[in-house]
């Protein structure tokens, strides 16, 4: 009964990533804990996507790296995307880290474990020989890119995801939602980005495969589902291309770029498209609330997609499409492939399709050669729609991307993160605006967290800030003796807006997490939406 920390950074598909391994492990007989010092294993699965992300890894690594050198017997494995992208670079500048894990090759984690603990308990022994590179590296390099057909780890990768056991209580306040994997990796290749290097070819999964699980999921109390993939409009399943030598489907490598054009010849083969997958879940998962998907990619993103939307109310009006930047001349460095108007085109389908549509999206500001004149044309774009809210991030070169070797980093830090502070309050207040539009409405809410905190008397502002999701939605102020304890309930529309409902006392808030329930909106700022419950229908379980 090992005890393992481990820490994520980095998006949701490393959130699922630790999920199942923390299956795994678990099923192997190793134990968690909630702190490094009470653990025998430290395992990071790091994020590449942005330098920062990388030196809070790198920093955590740092710390564990010194106790291990004042002796503490201790196992350090660096997994997920930084693993992948520093290679052994990794070993070189932290001898320390005992193996590396890349995300592609997480069902050889148990194995490099193993490895080394059989390894440090033969350092004892007189004859014992240091650990091969081999036997404690699981690296994709570019392996996967090489072929089209699937190499043997990518279908034990798959078998990872299919013998994930979902614990209801062992995920906080988040088990009620869960994610799903449809795709791997990426194809699209945009000039700033780690992610087609560190995670691989765009591969996808067999539908029949993720309909089983989002089955077990409901089964096991899942409420809301959340599809994930990085562009997961671009999922397509073209049955009878792969399958394994007993005659089941085996993940697929996606069909590239050309396949979404209307000039595509037709493989005579039956496909499942994205629209066609959406359908399935919702019809052959009944009992599943609600359905959501992130990310969508601005482009070949049909009208057969949002007709099913449309036509199926438990999916989710809500759409994360990262515009990136508002300058066409900027887009086409970024490799993107699509510009400003067809961006708009495509927004503006969706929300004639579906009027309550919530939209969000991400920004790099930033990026080379980026001008006052690209940047004015992303703030008029931000503008423009009625974004919920939007990632800004500034520009940050990544090595072994396209923009590292051929474009200068040349916006000074102190411009990117001007325009990164100009963004954040230009989209306060279109968020703020589209916030707004819900005050006076009934909207179904799902409640997954309780916050509870000081209000000083006969003041307006709180004594403590209250975040949801690591983001700050109410803020703090001086603390006054004479305070009262407020108690709210918070939770999401289907649109991911957030909802607070304020509560009499911490029982009754507790009553309402996990559980939808209809509420009416009476007031709105930009990041937060608060009210009281519907007269019409309280509890809609
Ligand atoms: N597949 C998604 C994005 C995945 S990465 C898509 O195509 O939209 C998440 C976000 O990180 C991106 O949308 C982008 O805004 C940001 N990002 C990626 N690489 C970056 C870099 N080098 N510097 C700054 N931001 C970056
Ligand atoms: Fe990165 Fe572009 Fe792929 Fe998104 S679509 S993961 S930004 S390469
Ligand atoms: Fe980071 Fe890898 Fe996700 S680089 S954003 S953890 S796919």
């Amino acid at each position: 009964m090992l005890p393992v920390y481990l820490e994520t950074f980095g998006c949701q598909m490393n959130e699922l990533d630790s999920e199942l391994v923390q299956g795994q492990l678990s099923a192997l007989g190793y134990r968690f804990v909630a702190r490094p010092e009470d653990a025998s294993v430290i395992l990071y699965n790091t994020c590449s996507v942005r330098e920062q992300a990388e030196q809070k890894a790198y920093s955590r690594i740092g710390v564990i790296s010194a106790r291990k050198r004042a002796g503490e017997n201790l196992i350090l494995g660096v997994i997920g995307c930084m693993a992948e992208r520093d290679g052994l670079d990794l070993f070189r500048r932290h001898p320390q880290v005992d193996f590396m894990c890349g995300p592609g090759e997480l069902d050889r984690l148990p194995q490099l474990i193993d490895n080394v603990r059989k390894s440090n308990a033969a350092q004892e022994l007189e004859f014992a020989q240091p650990l091969a590179l081999a036997d404690r590296t699981a690296l994709a390099g570019n392996r996967s890119r090489r072929s089209i057909t699937l190499s043997a780890a990518e279908d034990n990768l798959e078998n990872l995801d299919l013998s994930r056991a979902f614990d209801p209580d062992s995920s906080g306040g988040k088990r009620h939602s869960a994610y799903v994997r449809i795709t791997r990796g990426c194809n699209k290749f945009c000039t700033y980005c780690v992610v087609p290097n560190t995670r691989g070819a765009e591969v996808h999964r067999p539908p029949d495969h993720i309909v089983d699980e989002c089955k077990r999921l409901v089964d096991a109390g899942v409420i809301e589902i959340t599809l994930l993939g990085q562009t997961v409009n671009h999922y397509r399943y073209q049955h009878g291309s792969a399958v394994t030598i007993d005659g089941r489907e085996a993940p697929q490598v996606g069909p590239g770029l050309s396949a979404f054009r209307s000039s595509a010849a037709s493989t005579g083969k039956r496909t499942t498209t994205f629209a066609d997958l959406l359908r399935r879940i919702h019809e052959e998962v009944p009992a599943l609330k609600r359905l959501r998907f992130i990310t969508s990619y601005p482009r070949d993103f049909g009208d057969d997609i949002l007709s099913v939307m449309r036509d199926s109310p438990r999916i989710c009006r809500y759409l994360h499409a990262p515009a990136q930047s508002g300058s066409d001349r900027i887009l086409k460095m970024m490799n993107r492939g699509y510009t400003v108007g067809e961006y708009l085109d495509f927004v503006n389908r969706a929300l004639v399709m579906l009027p309550d549509l919530c939209l969000a999206g991400d920004f790099i500001v930033g990026f080379p050669t980026e001008t006052d004149e690209d940047f004015e044309m992303t703030c008029a774009l931000v503008k423009r729609l009625p974004f919920k809210n939007n990632f800004i991030f500034k520009y940050s070169p990544r090595p072994g991307t396209t923009a590292f070797d051929r474009l200068k980093d040349d916006v000074p830090e102190d411009v990117k993160r001007f325009r990164n502070n100009r963004l954040l309050a230009i989209q306060t207040d279109v968020s703020h605006a589209t916030h707004k539009e819900w005050i006076g409405r009934q909207v179904e809410v799902l409640f997954d967290e309780v916050r509870t905190f000081e209000r000083a008397k006969n003041a307006k502002s709180n004594a403590s800030p209250i975040t949801v999701m690591g983001k700050e939605i109410q803020s703090s102020s001086a603390s006054s003796p004479a305070q009262t304890r407020l108690f709210q309930c918070i939770g999401r529309t289907a649109g991911d807006l957030i909802f607070a409902l304020e509560c009499k006392n911490e029982q009754e808030a507790i009553l309402f997490v996990g559980k939808t329930a209809l509420v009416e909106v009476s007031a709105a700022s930009a990041l937060l939406l608060t009210g009281g419950l519907s007269k019409a229908l309280v509890f809609a379980e």
